[in-house]
């Protein structure tokens, strides 16, 4: 049997990019796939591409920064799937280019935290007991190494040249959030982690990296972790990635 079979799962903003590669690769695993779009036209030929390919991949309407399609999002999952293993919060924005901190609008450091951040942590909760309710739920918040202050601090450091204070500050609390939830759960089944996929060539990067379909990989490993597997890390393919 395969790996996810009999597990549900939700990806949200999957209608392309890395999103869409981690609904690929979970319903490849054997999951039946809720793919989370904002937009009704994308998310449903999105789900029509993956279903071409046989795969049981199926359109949930979800804008994060919208409570009512969150909660009409896990009123539908409980109507029709009456389970949710697996939660993927995949969708977030980087409004931001070429500003440096001293002149970033806080707008878009608003608009930036309203997805990535609280739109996160609205669609965690809103999910939350049906992941409870699950045998093993399992919550992937999708990071990045720039969120990491270790990697983005000082002159030597990694990532010290990117300077998105909006979105760079974001993941960071999405990483400080990831921590929270798994501490709230370390004493259930269920575990939470934070995923970074390395630079891919999406639209958020312009294109630039490597294949979404690689990014996914740690995700979707992430997502289908077994009993003696991490909560409250930040991953890559290569490893731990330090906060
Ligand atoms: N690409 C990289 O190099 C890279 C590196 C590190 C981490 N990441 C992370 O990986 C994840 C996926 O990024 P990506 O590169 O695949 O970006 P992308 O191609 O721009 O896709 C982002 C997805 O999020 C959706 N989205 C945005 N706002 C939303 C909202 N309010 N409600 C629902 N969906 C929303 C978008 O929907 P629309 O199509 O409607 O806009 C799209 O489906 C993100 O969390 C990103 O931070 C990416």
């Amino acid at each position: 049997m395969s790996e996810a079979a009999g597990k549900v799962a939700l990806v949200t903003g999957a209608n392309k990019g890395i999103g869409f590669e981690i609904a690929r690769g979970l319903a490849r695993a054997g999951a039946t796939v809720l793919l989370g779009a904002r937009d009704g036209r994308a998310g449903t030929d999105a789900a029509a591409l993956l279903g071409g390919e046989g795969l049981d991949v199926r359109f949930v309407p979800i804008d994060v920064t919208d409570r009512a399609t969150v909660q009409a999002a896990a009123d539908l999952i409980v109507r029709d799937e009456g389970r949710l293993d697996i939660l993927v919060n995949n969708a977030a924005v980087s409004p931001e280019h070429g500003v440096p901190p001293s002149a970033a609008d806080p707008d878009l450091l608003r608009l930036t935290y309203e997805t990535n951040v609280f739109g996160l942590v609205a669609v965690t909760q809103a999910m939350l007991p049906l992941l409870r309710a699950a045998p093993a739920g399992r919550i992937v918040n999708m990071s990045t190494g720039l969120a990491s202050l270790k990697l983005t601090s000082g002159r030597d450091a990694p990532f010290s040249f990117s300077r998105l204070l909006a979105y760079n500050s974001s993941k960071t609390a999405v990483n400080a959030v990831t921590v929270q939830f798994a501490n709230e759960l370390l004493d259930t089944p269920v575990k939470v982690n934070a995923a970074n996929p390395g630079l891919c060539a999406t639209d958020l990067s312009s294109g630039k990296g490597r294949p979404p379909s690689e990014g996914a990989a740690v995700a979707i490993g992430l997502a289908l972790l077994g009993e003696d597997g991490p909560t409250g890390g930040l991953f890559s393919d290569t490893g731990q990635v330090p906060w």
